[in-house]
């Protein structure tokens, strides 16, 4: 395996949502990649002479195995109970696809990964939601990567267009809270997506070997 700090090629999967959208931004701007590989199932509204776009069905995302090379792999997947339908779609797409993903980078030839996880993941949680996402950094720990980088936000704050209840509920406890006492969240204050974009995009700067998790509280703004 060689290790490249320039001209690096950075695959990204989720770049239609929040989080991915503010790394494709990032990654898009930053000197250190020459391209930006950023597959997704619904073609992206942006064009960029470093973007290429390749539309996929993940339910067939093994076939891209070696074919999407890469250096650095940035995974910003995900969706809701609500949203996929049932515990096993969502499931399909918060476990399934990021690990699958993971893969078809590994094979490319990605030596780092950087995904978006949540804070409270814990594959031993007798909760569902936390369970799967602590399976999932599990899972992607184990693909071994020169280096893993597990980014664990908490309630994202951003623009987002689609209405989501649980996110305004969270925003609004965590500013209460906060207001109270400025200390009393820890690793589950609310994380600004692009602060988190940037912090993920300077991780893969490091050129740092093993694996990092970054909680909530590392992710927050210098002045916040
Ligand atoms: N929301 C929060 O407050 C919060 C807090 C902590 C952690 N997180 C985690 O942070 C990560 C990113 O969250 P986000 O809010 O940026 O997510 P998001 O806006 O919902 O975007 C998710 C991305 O995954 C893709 N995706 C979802 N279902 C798919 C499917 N069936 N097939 C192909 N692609 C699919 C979406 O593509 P389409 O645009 O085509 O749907 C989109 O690109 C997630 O893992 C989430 O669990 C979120």
């Amino acid at each position: 395996m060689q290790l490249t700090s320039s001209r690096k090629i950075a695959l990204l999967f989720g770049a239609t949502g929040l989080v991915g959208s503010a790394l494709l931004d990032e990654l898009l701007a930053h000197d250190a990649y020459i391209r930006v590989i950023a597959p997704t199932r619904r073609k992206l509204h942006k064009q960029h002479d470093k973007l290429e776009n390749p539309l996929l069905n993940f339910d067939e995302l093994e076939d891209y195995a070696g074919k999407l090379p890469c250096q650095d792999v940035f995974i910003a997947l995900g969706t809701t109970i609500s949203k996929a339908g049932s515990k096993a779609a969502f499931r399909k797409v918060d476990f399934d696809y990021i690990v699958k993903g993971a893969l078809v980078a590994k094979a490319g030839g990605a030596s780092q990964c950087l995904l978006v996880s949540s804070s409270g993941a814990d594959q031993e949680s007798r909760f569902f939601y936390p369970r799967v996402k602590g399976q999932t950094e599990e899972a992607v720990k184990g693909l071994g990567f020169w280096a893993t980088h597990i980014f664990q936000p908490g309630v994202l704050v951003g623009d987002r267009e689609e209405f989501r209840l649980g996110e305004k509920i969270g925003i609004g406890v965590s500013n209460l809270l906060r207001s109270i006492s400025p200390s009393i969240l820890g690793n589950y204050n609310p994380t600004k997506v692009k602060v988190l974009a940037r912090k993920m995009v300077e991780a893969a700067q490091e050129m740092k070997a093993g694996v990092q998790v970054h909680r909530a509280l590392e992710l927050l703004e210098e002045e916040q």
